[in-house]
This record gives structure tokens, sequence and C-alpha cells, in this order.
């Protein structure tokens, strides 16, 4: 049988990308065009700046990636496109590019959901193994995504309020620390200890939605009213006491619902996936447990084209297609 070449485009956010996938699960090429300096100074993403960059960089991602995998458009099956959720300006131009090169090359348009896409960068890691449980971290999403076979889908929990990234990044700013604040803070938090006491919203029993405003409001609070009296928290101390109110929750919702759901495997997703803390708790949460936990390595768990065409391989297969009316969908429900 005739190796399957999906070629995939992401611009939902801030990052331009193209890669192609062999067979579902082979990465041929996987380029990305970070945009984060030109948002750094805005201390997060711009989106007129975002729309912007991924006019100038679409062509050139596009062509170092058939370059890289060694492929013509001739050749490809198929081109998978994330639809949606995400910054209307910037989800344009991808699905623009994804319609003029289907167009022109006469090739299937395949929609991707963003987060599916995110779902299944651990298929580029491993196979997966239904059902399974996805937790999904990211700048923009925290959610409980339960998946009985491929391509199904089925959110039993979400954040109210803001996402777990989202709450990393305020926090970092009010921490005085550079755009995106994650990785600064989870490293911070390794050099304190949680010594302040912050809210963990548990919400009502047997829910599985999440609620991070609160949290994020209570260390502005308590670094307010310290100035206030003339006083300083150790940041360190601070950013650990988030980085646990944060991993407490994610990881007590997750086996709850691994519980309830019986689920096989669990994997993560979403770029929070890369927290060193959250990767412990979730590795010693399930270390002598018989269910397969899977994160996939930090490349893989920020936005990439990768995860789009592994989704869209299999939305191909699922005979799941767009026409030249395809459009952006910002708020696209999974
Ligand atoms: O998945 P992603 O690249 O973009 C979205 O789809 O949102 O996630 C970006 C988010 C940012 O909020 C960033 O601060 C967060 O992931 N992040 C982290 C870490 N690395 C990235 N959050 C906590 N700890 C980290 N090590
Ligand atoms: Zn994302």
């Amino acid at each position: 049988k005739k190796d399957q070449l999906i070629l995939g485009i992401e611009t939902s956010c801030d990052e331009t990308a193209v890669a192609i996938i062999k067979n579902g699960q082979e990465i041929a090429a996987n380029v990305v065009a970070s945009q984060i300096e030109s948002h750094k100074r805005f201390g997060g993403v711009v989106p007129e700046i975002a729309s912007r960059h991924h006019v100038e960089q679409i062509t050139i991602v596009l062509e170092e990636a058939l370059k890289q995998a060694n492929v013509t458009m001739a050749e490809i099956d198929a081109i998978a496109v994330t639809e949606g959720p995400g910054l209307v300006g910037a989800l344009l131009i991808g699905v623009n590019a994804a319609k003029a090169l289907a167009f022109a090359h006469q090739k299937p348009l395949v929609p991707v959901h963003h987060i599916a896409g995110h779902i299944y960068a651990n298929w580029l890691v491993t196979e997966l193994q239904f059902p399974l449980l996805a937790l999904v971290v990211s700048g923009g999403h925290t959610e409980l995504v339960y998946m009985k076979e491929h391509g199904h889908f089925e959110v039993i929990g979400e954040t109210r309020d803001d996402a777990a990234g989202e709450a990393y990044d305020k926090v970092a700013r009010v921490l005085n620390m550079p755009y995106p604040g994650g990785p600064h803070i989870d490293r911070l938090a390794h050099e304190g200890s949680p010594t302040i006491d912050l809210p963990r919203a548990w919400l009502e029993d047997g829910s599985y939605d999440f609620s991070f405003s609160g949290l994020k409001s209570a260390v502005i609070n308590t670094v307010h009213n310290a100035e206030q009296r003339g006083e300083t928290i150790p940041p360190e101390n601070l950013a650990a006491s988030f980085q646990a109110s944060v991993i407490d929750v994610l990881v007590k919702k997750t086996m709850d619902a691994v519980a309830e759901y019986r689920v096989k495997q669990v994997v993560v997703a979403g770029g929070v996936a890369a927290n060193k803390g959250l990767r412990s708790a979730l590795e010693e949460a399930f270390s002598g447990s018989e269910i397969d936990l899977v994160i996939p390595p930090l490349s893989l768990c920020t936005d990439n084209a990768a995860m789009i065409a592994a989704a869209g391989s299999v939305m191909f297969e699922k005979g799941i297609r767009a026409g030249m009316t395809l459009n952006a969908n910002p708020g696209l429900d999974i």
C-alpha cells in the first residue's frame, strides 16, 4: 500500500506552522515559525501582529516543509488545516492558504479542531489505547476530553474562566516576568516552597470543570497587600504556592475522571504539559498503576502542525472533507 502523506497547516495563535506526516504517525517535516519575540514587549499575543506575521511567513514555512520532507505537492494526499478555535484573523491565513493549495493542486481539504490536534500529538509518540482521557492544558484551553475511539471526542470538563496557561502568564506578569510566563514560574517554583495558602477551586462535587481566575486574583491580592504593608513576599515561594495549587487541581480531577471513566490511557497535551512540576506530579500519581501515561516532548506540546496533520490523517480516513466555503471558526466546539 502506498504511503499516505498529509500536509498540515496551523495558524490559530502565534506560531506559523506547516508539517507533513506519513501514515498518520511519522513526522516527515515539522516547521514552526514562532512569533514570541514580536509579542513579548506587549506582554501577550497581539492579534493584528499575529495575522500579519502569518501572512509573511506561511509561504516560506510551506516551502521549507516540502523541502524537509523532500516531496512535491503532487505527492500529498490531503491538506489538513486548523479551522478553529483561535484568533479569527490568524486562523483565516491558514484556512485560506489551505484552500488555495487544495484548489490549485486538486487535493481534498480536511478541517481539524485545534484541540483534537493537541491530543493527536500523543499519536506521534505512541499508539493510542481506548478508551482514553486527555488532559489538555494550554494558553487558551483547559479541558478533560474522553475518547472512546479515534476521532471521537467528549469534553467532560473545561475551564469556566481562565485557562491554566493564561493564569500562569498573568501571575508571571504580576511578578514582572516576561511573556510567556509559564516556564519562568515553573523554574522559580522549584527554588521556593509553597508557604502561602492559596485557594483551590474544586467546584461542585463530581464536576470536572476548572476555574483559575480566583487563584490568579488571590496571587495578585497577596502581592498588593504585602506591598501596602511595605513587605515583599519571596517570589519563589509565591510561584511555588501558585504552581502547587494549579497542579493539585489538575492532577486530582484527572485521577477522579480516570476512576469514573475506567480509561486505559491518559494523554497530556498543550503548552502547560511542559511544566516540570505537573509532569512529575502526574508521573508519581500513575506510578505503579496499570494506566498508561503519555506526555509528548516539549516541541509537540506547544502549537505545531504535525499534530494537526496527525489528527487530519484520522479525519481524512473517516471521510471528513471541507469545500471551498470552509471558513475560520474562532469559537468552534470539538
Ligand atoms: O499550547 P500552547 O503553545 O498555545 C496555546 O494553544 O495556547 O501553550 C502556551 C501556554 C502559555 O500560556 C505558556 O505560559 C504555557 O503554555 N507554558 C507553561 C510552561 N511552558 C509553556 N506553563 C507552565 N509551565 C511551563 N513550563
Ligand atoms: Zn494550542
